[in-house]
């Protein structure tokens, strides 16, 4: 459906904010890193007390509290700050869904490579096969893995547990989770359900993190993990439930099918597979983050990956020899989920 010219009579301060929105990341990558939201809930709530907290002089807190009023991260009620409930939830150190460090992590690892997207797009790609093989070739470091692999960790665990909060796990016996990272979403669903072992498939730099991950929260008996890779040896078998959790946006549809149609090998007939990936609407009008996150798929004119819409995956999954494939959405405003099933 066609959407409603909405911007008559607008003037500027639309294109404005859209295009300098990156004033918006600087300032609150700097309330992060100086703990500003940390600082507020855990008391301090004048201009002076968070200043003194943050160390910096009353005039220089104030500039920044008021660029985080303006953008409503913080209010002010009766002379003391206060963190809105989702800066409270998400961006206070103490709190168990922090994920302050994921965001400055992507934030820096990315910024600079937003400015050359007109050049991505016009660059002409030499040849290079391993075009859309960037998680492979950035796990060949072992710190950079282990920064990726704990970053993801913070940044999922939530996500783990409302996946296990919606998709009965205890269904199946054997899982394996391929792509697993940190091992989060096999933490996640084992300790919210019972009666079924994990196995974790990653790239071996990624494993010998999840391993900890995993030891950490004393599920050693139930989970275990496996180096491998989406295209070379054969998955381990015997599996009732296959999973992706979005590592598949970081390849072309080609090696979508291909890596699709392999787990398919270590299900047994009638087992599921399940997908959860950044997704696109079926008619492409966002959401924003995967808009993004599929225009970012470009560099230099090469193809680095791409965010699929829900119909897409469906086809994907013909194509590789599921049946039943149904795509919904899991967090709406970024991640879907699609489930099919190996033919009986
Ligand atoms: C975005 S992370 C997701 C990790 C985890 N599923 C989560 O959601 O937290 C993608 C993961 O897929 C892994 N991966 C990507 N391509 C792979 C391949 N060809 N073989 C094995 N693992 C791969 C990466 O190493 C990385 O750990």
């Amino acid at each position: 459906m066609t959407k409603e010219d909405f911007t008559l009579g607008m003037k500027t301060e639309r294109m404005t904010d859209i295009a300098l929105a990156f004033k918006q990341t600087g300032a609150i990558l700097a309330a992060i890193e100086m703990e500003l939201f940390t600082h507020i809930a855990r008391g301090a709530g004048t201009i002076d007390e968070i200043a003194a907290a943050m160390g910096v002089d009353a005039e220089k807190a104030d500039r920044l509290l008021t660029a985080c009023k303006s953008m409503d991260l913080v209010r002010e009620v009766d002379g003391r700050h206060e963190n809105y409930s989702d800066v409270q939830r998400y961006l206070v150190k103490d709190s168990r869904t922090y994920f302050g460090d994921y965001l400055d992590y992507m934030a820096h690892r990315d910024y600079g490579a937003w400015e050359n997207i007109a050049h991505n797009l016009t660059a002409v790609a030499g040849t290079n096969e391993d075009d859309d093989r960037t998680y492979v070739s950035l796990m060949q470091d072992p710190k950079k893995a282990r920064d990726f692999t704990e970053a993801g960790y913070e940044a999922s665990i939530g996500l783990g547990h409302k996946l296990a909060k919606e998709f009965d796990f205890s269904r199946f016996d054997r899982w394996l989770d391929l792509g697993g990272g940190s091992g989060c979403y096999a933490i996640a669903a084992c300790e919210r359900q019972q009666g079924f072992t994990v196995t974790v498939l990653d790239q071996p730099n990624v494993i010998a993190v999840a391993e900890e991950f995993i030891a950490k929260h004393g599920l050693g008996d139930r989970i275990d993990t496996t180096p491998g890779d989406f295209f070379g040896a054969p998955y381990p078998t015997g599996y009732d439930l296959a999973t992706y959790i979005t590592p598949l946006q970081g390849y072309m549809p080609d090696k979508v099918i291909a890596a699709l149609a392999k787990a398919k090998d270590s299900l047994e007939p009638g087992g599921t597979i399940l997908v959860v990936d950044y997704m696109l609407r079926d008619d492409k009008t966002g959401p924003l983050d995967p808009a993004f996150v599929n225009l970012f798929g470009i560099r230099e004119g090469r193809y680095l990956g791409r965010v699929n819409t829900g119909a897409e995956w469906c086809e994907f999954m013909a194509e590789a020899g599921y049946v039943d494939a149904q795509a919904g959405w899991f967090t709406p405003h970024q991640l879907g989920l699609i489930t099919a099933r190996k033919p009986a």
